[in-house]
């Protein structure tokens, strides 16, 4: 039987909380059947959004789990029209001289930013190039563009994802699939408002040369989430939007 997804899962991946929470309200809001996805507490994050979202736990460094996650998401939708890549290691990490970084650390922003990206595309493409329809949102960082000084292992997984997604857009594109990117500048995330006073002082160094000198809420990224993966961006493959207030321009 054809398999067909309109309408079908839009799946989001650590969205229990923060960004990822906040983009799954607004697919949620407008109708959408969303699958949020996270290491622990996906369904009652589900539960809590409620639109029917379901929740399915699911580490995306995992090729299997990734896999199930996925035959899950198509099952009970049937299909994956949607895919927003937004788990990803961050709001823990220490900046760090890049001299000092630990390898064991290295190696696991790498597993859950780039390779988590690599299978998570790999897994919905399936279901996205069988139905010829689909839309993938990868969560990058500004601070790939900037160059964030502490964060050297996290700052080159946040470029591999703006290189990945340009790849993917080409290949995915004859099968009617868009692959874009959002990147985000420093947010206040359920995240990064753990962090305390420390964060608080980045957050207000950080305003004060953005353009717009407010702080980035969630719900800033997630509609520029939502209008790639609309009909009014139905001519963006490859991009890559910064939503950090006009303080990286490219
Ligand atoms: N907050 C910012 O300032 C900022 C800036 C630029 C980019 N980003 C990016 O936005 C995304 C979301 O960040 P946030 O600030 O909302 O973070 P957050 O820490 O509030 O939430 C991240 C979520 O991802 C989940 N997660 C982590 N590893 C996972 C894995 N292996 N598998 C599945 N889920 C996993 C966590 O459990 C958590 O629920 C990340 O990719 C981050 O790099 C954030």
């Amino acid at each position: 039987m054809e398999q067909t997804n309109k309408g079908g899962a839009v799946v989001i991946t650590g969205a229990a909380q923060g960004i990822g929470y906040a983009i799954a309200e607004r697919f949620a809001a407008q109708g959408r059947r969303v699958v949020i996805a996270d290491l622990r507490g996906s369904e009652a994050a589900a539960k809590k959004l409620g639109h029917d979202a379901l929740g399915f736990d699911a580490d995306v460094s995992n090729a299997a789990q990734v896999d199930a996650l996925m035959a899950f998401a198509a099952e009970r939708t049937g299909g994956v029209s949607v895919l927003v890549n937004n788990a990803g290691i961050y709001t823990t990490l220490a900046k760090t001289a890049f001299d000092e970084i630990d390898p064991e650390e290295w190696k696991r922003v790498f597993n859950v930013n780039v390779e988590g990206v690599w299978y998570c595309c790999r897994a919905a493409a399936r279901y996205m190039k069988s139905a010829r329809e689909g839309n993938i949102i990868n969560i990058a960082s500004a601070a790939a563009s900037k160059g964030t000084a502490g964060l050297l292992h996290y700052v080159a997984s946040k470029a591999a994802v703006v290189a990945m997604t340009r790849t993917l857009a080409r290949e995915l594109g004859p099968y009617g699939v868009r692959v874009n990117t959002v990147s985000p500048g420093f947010t206040q995330s359920d995240g990064i408002l753990a962090g305390g006073a420390e964060r608080g002082q980045q957050s207000e160094d950080i305003k004060r040369q953005r353009v717009v000198q407010r702080d980035i809420a969630p719900n800033d990224i997630a509609g520029a989430v939502l209008f790639l993966a609309g009909p009014d961006a139905g001519m963006f493959a490859g991009q890559n939007l910064i939503v950090d207030g006009g303080l990286t321009m490219n």
